[in-house]
């Protein structure tokens, strides 16, 4: 039959098969770069993309969670009465860094409690330490706020560097209420 024939070619084809096997391996893993890079230079599309909503009507009060927002953890906490004054009361001498670093008000508008959160009850900032990346801990530290252990930085209950080798408070990313309870993180 024809097959002898066939069967005669099939190590070619198998070798084909395999090259061309290769190839697309290759293109894959280009392709798997792409959104890496993206996700550096993000423009406006991957932009608005990356937004998220968020629920904060089941975050009770003296209750944080956290996020996942362009792979970075978003810390949300619904502060006590305790907190908000707590940090409304220190004065802006006290303060290691004295900018807002609130991406929502000037670039140099001062680190007022105010300026750090639009609705003083829900504070919402980038979960990474501004010294060398470590995720801080929640309710921890000597100013009654965050705790960053990999090399002792003391954020207050706003989320501003208090002590430690820090260089800046934690960022506070672009977001809008959408709603009483909702809010857009991006
Ligand atoms: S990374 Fe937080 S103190 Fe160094």
């Amino acid at each position: 039959m024809a097959h002898t024939h066939t069967d005669a070619e099939e190590p070619t084809r198998r070798d084909f098969l395999y090259i061309a096997t290769g190839a697309v391996a290759a293109v894959g893993a280009a392709a798997a770069l792409w959104p890496f890079i993206d996700q550096m230079n993000p423009d406006a599309g991957v932009q608005a993309l990356a937004s998220i909503e968020v629920d904060l009507s089941a975050v009770e009060v003296g209750q944080a969670i956290t996020v996942m927002w362009r792979g970075k953890p978003v810390f949300i906490r619904h502060r006590t009465e305790g907190e908000i004054q707590e940090a409304d009361e220190v004065p802006l001498s006290d303060l290691p860094d004295p900018v807002a670093r609130n991406e929502n008000v000037a670039a140099d508008a001062p680190a007022t409690d105010a300026n750090r959160a639009e609705k003083p009850e829900f504070l919402i900032m980038i979960g990474i330490c501004t010294h060398l990346g470590c995720v801080p801990l929640g309710e921890s530290g000597d100013y009654d706020g965050w705790f960053c252990p990999c090399h002792g930085s003391h954020y207050d209950t706003a989320g501003r560097i208090r002590r430690g080798p820090a260089p800046r408070n934690l960022d506070v990313p672009v977001y809008a209420y959408t709603s009483d309870t909702t809010v857009q993180i991006g």
